[in-house]
């Protein structure tokens, strides 16, 4: 594989180095360009030594006679590389990137260039949760791009916090997983559903879970990146949709059921990640409950179950729940995965820390239809969903197989 292998002016451009011989070290032919702030802290030398090639340093650097007798370099990397990864990507360069400026060489073969992208930022961490950034790296995800993201930990400015550059070989692991730069879902639509529902109890109150939206959110980035269509039906959440997606907003389980049938048939993969209510307030009263010195009791009734429902409509689409458990994990993800005939279940250990609602993580397993049971390692969301994708063209391939 040969990758374009950009390197932005921050202090953690020397693990750029690590990072091209972690890729050589895999095989791929490394292509380095320093941007100029790039250049204040690594020396091209050191790149040049390592790769043996030439390293790029400026979009001006060729003279007219090269231009004439060779192409133009940043086409001409753009049209040789199968990957660019830029690492670290400064804030700079993800504002360059998400809003088109083309101002170096850098951000001119971003442009140019049409394959896999994947970007891994380190910056101070109030740089990093910058609405500007925030919002640069939302349209950068949405064109389907990979982040690696920074890890947390004291930083070279005295903060301590998310902003530190991903370990090389992390970095270049997610390269050649491909994760970024496969496009196997070409022609896939996923209908992704996503967050919790709210269940009204009068005008003004409701019910609902802690589920934060991000594992669903997370499945329909890695959905969108691999190339499917994506619909996303989501609950109530803070976090934005990734650009791209057709995003179906709803509130209640049972707004939830109607968007998820009524989209089912246009679906080849749906993957039910919401943590939707199980019970509801049937009647609503149309006013405020007043309050009394009373006890209140309230009588729910349970919501419709969309995951069985889809069960029996799902024809020979591949159908994927979540079972949010805090006991028995696996027995349990069985026992749904056979009562509303789906094909994956992934489950999910709610009460673990550091994972499930709300967190950056997770840790699941994987409980197939075929009787595999597969335990993942604790990884960020967007990595937990590239998994799920894999195991699922898997399994399609082996229940085509079976039915043979
Ligand atoms: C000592 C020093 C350290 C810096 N570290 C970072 C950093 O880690 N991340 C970042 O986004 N910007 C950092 N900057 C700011 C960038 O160098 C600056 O925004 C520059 O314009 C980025 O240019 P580039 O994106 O073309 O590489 C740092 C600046 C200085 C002076």
């Amino acid at each position: 594989m040969r990758v374009a292998l950009g390197v932005g002016g921050g202090i953690a451009a020397y693990k750029a180095a690590e990072l091209a011989r972690a890729l050589q070290d895999r095989g791929c032919q490394v292509e380095v360009i320093l941007t100029a702030a790039a250049q204040q802290f690594i020396q091209p030398l050191t790149f040049a030594a390592l790769t043996g090639r030439r390293v790029i340093t400026g979009l001006f650097g060729a003279t007219p006679d090269e231009v004439l007798s060779s192409s133009i370099e940043h086409i001409r990397v753009a049209r040789e590389s199968d990957a660019l990864v830029v690492a670290p990507a400064t804030a700079d360069l993800l504002a360059k990137f998400a809003h088109g400026l083309a101002d170096d060489f850098l951000s001119t073969l971003y442009l140019a260039f049409t394959g896999a992208v994947v970007l891994a930022p380190a910056m101070n961490t109030n740089m990093w949760s910058h609405p500007a950034t925030r919002a640069n790296l939302e349209a950068l995800r949405g064109r389907g791009h990979r982040i690696v993201e920074p890890g947390e930990g004291a930083l070279a400015c005295g903060m301590v916090g998310p902003g530190r550059l991903a370990e090389p070989e992390h970095i270049a692991e997610i390269v050649m997983a491909g994760a970024g730069m496969r496009r196997d879902l070409e022609g896939e639509t996923v209908l992704v559903t996503a967050g919790p529902t709210e269940e009204p109890l009068d005008a003004v109150r409701f019910v609902s879970n802690r589920s934060s939206g991000k594992m669903g959110y997370a499945v329909a980035e890695e959905a969108l990146a691999r190339g499917a269509k994506v619909i996303l039906v989501s609950g109530p959440v803070s976090i934005t949709a990734p650009a791209g997606v057709e995003l179906i907003r709803v509130r209640t389980a049972i707004e939830m059921r109607d968007a998820v049938l009524e989209n089912l048939g246009r679906a080849t993969m749906i993957v039910k990640a919401a943590a939707v209510a199980d019970y509801h307030l049937a009647n609503v009263p149309a006013g405020k409950i007043k309050k009394t010195t009373e006890r209140l009791t309230l009588e729910l009734d349970p919501t419709p179950d969309i995951l069985a429902e889809a069960g029996r409509r799902k024809g020979d689409r591949l159908l994927i729940g979540f079972a949010a458990e805090t006991g028995r994990l696996v027995g349990e993800a069985r026992r749904k995965l056979e009562a509303k005939n789906c094909d994956m279940i992934v489950a999910n250990a709610v009460n673990q820390s550091g994972a499930g609602f709300g967190s950056e993580e997770n840790e699941v397993t994987l409980v197939l239809r075929t009787g595999d049971i597969i335990p993942l390692p604790r990884a960020p969301k967007r990595e937990v969903a590239g998994r799920i994708f894999d195991h699922a063209l898997q399994l399609r391939l082996a229940l085509h197989a079976a039915a043979r």
